[in-house]
C-alpha cells in the first residue's frame, strides 16, 4: 500500500491513464470488436436525391456467394422510432417507405459471410427510382421557413428603432457552408441477439440513447439491450443520435440470428452520421460614435433535413455576448433535400460567433477603436438579460492576458500594412464563449477488501479525458491512490449517464462522480464510527481526512483505518454507493467540495443571485497571406480561456488546441460540396480537407480565471469552446492583412485573391424576415 499523503492530483497536469491502452493499439473501438460466428452488413445508399425508389432488383444479390440477406423497404419490419432525448429527436427509422429524401439515403443492406461477399453483392443491386426536383436552395419556393419552439426569438429593448437611430450601423451578411465531422475512426455497429436481449458495441457519444432508440425501435424493453462502447474514438458530435444504420445493424442480426458487425465507409460517414448544417446570418449593430453598442439584431437562417427536427443554436449565444440594451433575434430553418445535419463541435455557436465576431471588427475599424478595446469597452460585466452578477467571469483576463502573451500592441492598426518576407502579415482577435450546461447524471462507487476503488457511470470518452479525470477526482475524493483507482465508462448497464457532448460531461459526471464518492466514505464513516474496535469510533464526515486508502480523525493523525481493515472486521467484500450530481445552483446533501482530503461544505448562490456563466475564451491569431498566391498561413495563435476550474491542464489545453485545429479547418479549408442535382461531391478526406498538423503551427493556451460557484466541481466545460470565435479571429486577421473583408466561410484562395465565385444562395428572403418581427412559430413535425 502507498504510503504518500494525498494533497490532490486535480489540477496537475497527468498523463491519460488510457493513453498506453490507446498507443498499443489495445483500446477495443467498436470498429475493432469481432464476435464467434459474425456475419458482415453493407449498406446501398441512394444515388439519387430526390424521389421514389420504384423498384429494387434484387435476385441476383440474393443468390450471391456468401449472401445471408438482402433487406430493403420491402421486406423490412415495422421500425419504431427512438424517443427523442433532451437534445431533440430522433432520426426516422430507416427502411420504412419508399421516399428518397437525400442523396446517400440507405436504400438496400447486404449481409454476408464477409464483407466482401456483401459489397461484391451490393454491386449486384439494380434500384430504379422516380425521381423529383430536389430542394437546394434556401429561396426555393417550394420550402418554407421553420421556426424551431426551442429557439425562441430575443427580443430586449427595441432594436430596430435603436439601430435606425444609432450613430455608426454596421449591417453585413455572412455564410457558413456544410461541414462534416471527420473522425479518422469510421463508425461502426456490432449487433448480437440473445432471444430478446440485444446486445450492441456501437460508435457512440450517448450510451443510454441507442438503448432506447433499439428497444423503441424493436418493441423490446430498454432492460434487455446492452450498449457498449470503451473507447468512442472521435466523433465531434456525430455520435449524439442514433442513426439509422444503427438499428439496420441490429435487424439485420435479428433476421439472420447471426452477429452482425456493420462499419461505414467512409463516404457514408459524410451521409449518414449529420454535419454542421449551412448558414447564411444579417448581423446589424449599432453603436455610438466612441464604440458603444446601442443595438445588435442577429438573423439566421440554417439547412435542415427535408423530414427531420434539430435543435438551432445559430444566434443562442448574441443576446448576451455583450452589454448592449437593445437586442433582436431570430433564427429558422429551411428544409432542404439534403442528408440530414446534426450536431458538430459548438453547434450553432461556431457558426453564429463567426458573423457576430466579425461584425465587431467590422465596427471596430468604422469607430477606428481597436478591436480588443472595442470588446471590452462592451464587455457585459453581469448578465445583460437579467443584471445579475455572473457566477464567474474572466473574460477580461482573457483579453487582457491573451493580448500580453501575443504581444497585440505589435499590431498596426491600419490594414494591409505589416510584412514579413514578402507576406502580408495580420493580427486578428475574437471572443470565444459557450453556454453553461450541466445534464442531470448518476455513478456508483465501490472500495473493496483489497484498497482498490471502482467508479462507473454511463458515459463515453471521445477524447477530451473523462477516463482521465474521473480517475483523477476519486483518487482525490476517497484518498486513494490513483494507480489503485479505476473508472469505467461505456456501458448501458452502468448508472445513466448523459451524452458527452454540450461540452457538459466534465460538469454532469464529475458532480455525481464527486457526490458519490462522498456517499461512499460517508458510508465508510457510518460504519466504523458506530464501531467500539475501530480507532474511528464516534467520527463524522466533518471532521475526518481521506488518505492512504483510508480514513483518519484530521486533528489526530494517530486515530487511522484503511478502508480494507474495515471490511474485513465487518467481513464485507466491499462497499458500493450510487449517488447523481444536483442540478446547477443546487445544493443537496452530497454537496462537499473535498479539499486536501476534507470534506468542505459547497453551498449554491441562493437561488435568483447569480447568472449562470459558460467559459469563456479570447482568441488571438497571426496570418500570413500570399499577396500573389493568396494562400493562408496560420503561423501561431494564442487562446487565453476561462474554463472554471481545471481539473487537469494538459487534457483541458488539449481540447483547446483541438478546437482551435478544427477552428482553422472551418475558417480555410472545410467545405462540402454538391453537385447541381443534389449530389454530395467530397466524400473522401482527399475531397474534403480538414486542417492537418502542418496547418497548425504554434498554438499558445492560457487558463484564467477562477473555479465557477454554481456547482461544487466548480468546472465550466471547454471542448466546444475553442471552436466558437476562432474562424471569426482568423477572418479578422485576414482582413487585417490584406484589407479584404470575406464574410464567407471558408476563406479560399479564390475569395482572397478577388475571385470569388457567385454564391448560390441569395439574401433576399433573409432581409424580408429581418424586417418583421412577428414569428410564425410551425409546430414541430
Ligand atoms: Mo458536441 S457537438 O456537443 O459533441
Amino acid at each position: 500500500m502507498s504510503t504518500t499523503t494525498p494533497v490532490g492530483v486535480l489540477g496537475t497536469p497527468l498523463d491519460r491513464v488510457d493513453g498506453r491502452l490507446k498507443v498499443m493499439g489495445a483500446a477495443t473501438y467498436p470498429v475493432d470488436v469481432t464476435l464467434p460466428g459474425v456475419a458482415y452488413a453493407v449498406l446501398v445508399g441512394s444515388t439519387v436525391t430526390s424521389g421514389r425508389i420504384r423498384h429494387i432488383a434484387a435476385e441476383a444479390a440474393q443468390h450471391a456467394p456468401g449472401v445471408l440477406a438482402v433487406i430493403t423497404h420491402g421486406n423490412a419490419p415495422p421500425l419504431g422510432r427512438g424517443p427523442a432525448t433532451a437534445i431533440g429527436p430522433q432520426p426516422l427509422p430507416p427502411f420504412q417507405s419508399d421516399d428518397v429524401l437525400h442523396y446517400g439515403q440507405h436504400v438496400a443492406m447486404l449481409v454476408a459471410e464477409t464483407t466482401e461477399q456483401a459489397k461484391a453483392a451490393a454491386a449486384l443491386i439494380d434500384v430504379t427510382y422516380e425521381r423529383d426536383e430536389p430542394v437546394l436552395s434556401f429561396d426555393d419556393p417550394r420550402t418554407s421557413p421553420v421556426f424551431h419552439p426551442w429557439t425562441p426569438d430575443t427580443l430586449r429593448g427595441d432594436a430596430p428603432q435603436a439601430l435606425a437611430a444609432a450613430e455608426v450601423q454596421v449591417k453585413a451578411t455572412y455564410t457558413t457552408v456544410a461541414n462534416a465531422n471527420s473522425p479518422i475512426g469510421l463508425f461502426a455497429t456490432v449487433a448480437v441477439w440473445d432471444g430478446d436481449a440485444l446486445t450492441v458495441h456501437d460508435t457512440t457519444q450517448y450510451p443510454h440513447a441507442v438503448r432506447d432508440s433499439l428497444a423503441a425501435a424493436f418493441g423490446i424493453d430498454p432492460v434487455g439491450v446492452r450498449v457498449l462502447v470503451p473507447f468512442v474514438g472521435g466523433a465531434f458530435g456525430a455520435g449524439l443520435r442514433v442513426w439509422p444504420h444503427v438499428m439496420l445493424a441490429a435487424l439485420a442480426a435479428r433476421v439472420t440470428k447471426r452477429p452482425v458487425k456493420l462499419v461505414l465507409t467512409r463516404a457514408q460517414m459524410f451521409t449518414s452520421v449529420g454535419h454542421r448544417p449551412r448558414t447564411i446570418q444579417q448581423v446589424s449593430i449599432g453603436a455610438s460614435r466612441d464604440g458603444r453598442l446601442t443595438a445588435v439584431e442577429h438573423v439566421s437562417r440554417s439547412s435542415i433535413g427535408l423530414a427531420d427536427e434539430l435543435i438551432n443554436l445559430i444566434t443562442h449565444g448574441t443576446p448576451n455576448a455583450y452589454a448592449c440594451p437593445n437586442v433582436s433575434t431570430r433564427a429558422s430553418q429551411v428544409r432542404l433535400s439534403i442528408p440530414i445535419p446534426g450536431w458538430m463541435r459548438a453547434p450553432g455557436e461556431a457558426e453564429g460567433s463567426f458573423a457576430l465576431e466579425s461584425a465587431m471588427d467590422e465596427l471596430s475599424y468604422a469607430v477606428g477603436i481597436d478591436p480588443v478595446e472595442l470588446r471590452v469597452k462592451n464587455h457585459a460585466h453581469v448578465d445583460p438579460g437579467t443584471g445579475l452578477p455572473w457566477s464567474s467571469n474572466a473574460l477580461l483576463d482573457c483579453y487582457r492576458q491573451g493580448a500580453e502573451r501575443f504581444r497585440w500592441s505589435a499590431r498596426n492598426p491600419e490594414p494591409r500594412s505589416m510584412r514579413s518576407r514578402g507576406q502580408l502579415v495580420g493580427y486578428g482577435v475574437a471572443r470565444g464563449a459557450l453556454a453553461a450546461y450541466q445534464p442531470p447524471c448518476k455513478a456508483i462507487a465501490s472500495i473493496r477488501r483489497d484498497g482498490t476503488a471502482f467508479v462507473r457511470s454511463g458515459a463515453t470518452d471521445i477524447g477530451p479525458g473523462p477516463y482521465t479525470v474521473m480517475t483523477m477526482l476519486a483518487a482525490d475524493c476517497l484518498g486513494v491512490p490513483i494507480e489503485r483507482v479505476q473508472f469505467g465508462l461505456g456501458d448501458s448497464a452502468m448508472p445513466r449517464a448523459p451524452q458527452e457532448g454540450g461540452s457538459g460531461l466534465t460538469g454532469a459526471l464529475g458532480n455525481a462522480v464527486q457526490a458519490t464518492c462522498v456517499g461512499l466514505v460517508r458510508a465508510f464513516v457510518t460504519l466504523a464510527s458506530g464501531d467500539e474496535a475501530s480507532p474511528l469510533k464516534g467520527c463524522r464526515l466533518e471532521g475526518i481526512t481521506v488518505r492512504n486508502s483510508g480514513l483518519q480523525i484530521t486533528d489526530d493523525p494517530t486515530r487511522f483505518e484503511t478502508y480494507a481493515d474495515i471490511l474485513t472486521r465487518h467481513g464485507l467484500d466491499e462497499l458500493t454507493v450510487e449517488g447523481e450530481s444536483a442540478p446547477p445552483g443546487e445544493t443537496s446533501s452530497a454537496s462537499l467540495i473535498v479539499q486536501a482530503g476534507r470534506f468542505i461544505p459547497y453551498t449554491a448562490p441562493s437561488t435568483g443571485t447569480r447568472a449562470h456563466a459558460g467559459g469563456y475564451a479570447a482568441h488571438f491569431v497571426e496570418v500570413r497571406v500570399d499577396p500573389d498566391l493568396g494562400t493562408i498561413r496560420v503561423p501561431r495563435v494564442v487562446s487565453a480561456v476561462d474554463g472554471g476550474r481545471i481539473l487537469n491542464p494538459t487534457t483541458a489545453r488539449s481540447q483547446i488546441i483541438g478546437g482551435i485545429a478544427m477552428g482553422i479547418g472551418m475558417a480555410l479549408l472545410e467545405e462540402t460540396v454538391s453537385d447541381r442535382t443534389g449530389r454530395l461531391v467530397t466524400t473522401s478526406l482527399a475531397e474534403y480537407v480538414i486542417a492537418a498538423n502542418a496547418d497548425v503551427c504554434d498554438v499558445d493556451v492560457l487558463f484564467v480565471g477562477e473555479p465557477d460557484s454554481m456547482t461544487p466541481l466548480g468546472t465550466k466545460g471547454v471542448g466546444e469552446l475553442a471552436i466558437t470565435g476562432m474562424a471569426a479571429a482568423i477572418a479578422n486577421a485576414v482582413y487585417h492583412a490584406t484589407g479584404t473583408r470575406i464574410r464567407s466561410l471558408p476563406i479560399s484562395i479564390e475569395k482572397v485573391l478577388g475571385h470569388e465565385p457567385a454564391r448560390t444562395q441569395t439574401h433576399s428572403s433573409l432581409e424580408a424576415i429581418a424586417t418583421t418581427t412577428a414569428n410564425p412559430r410551425h409546430d414541430p413535425i
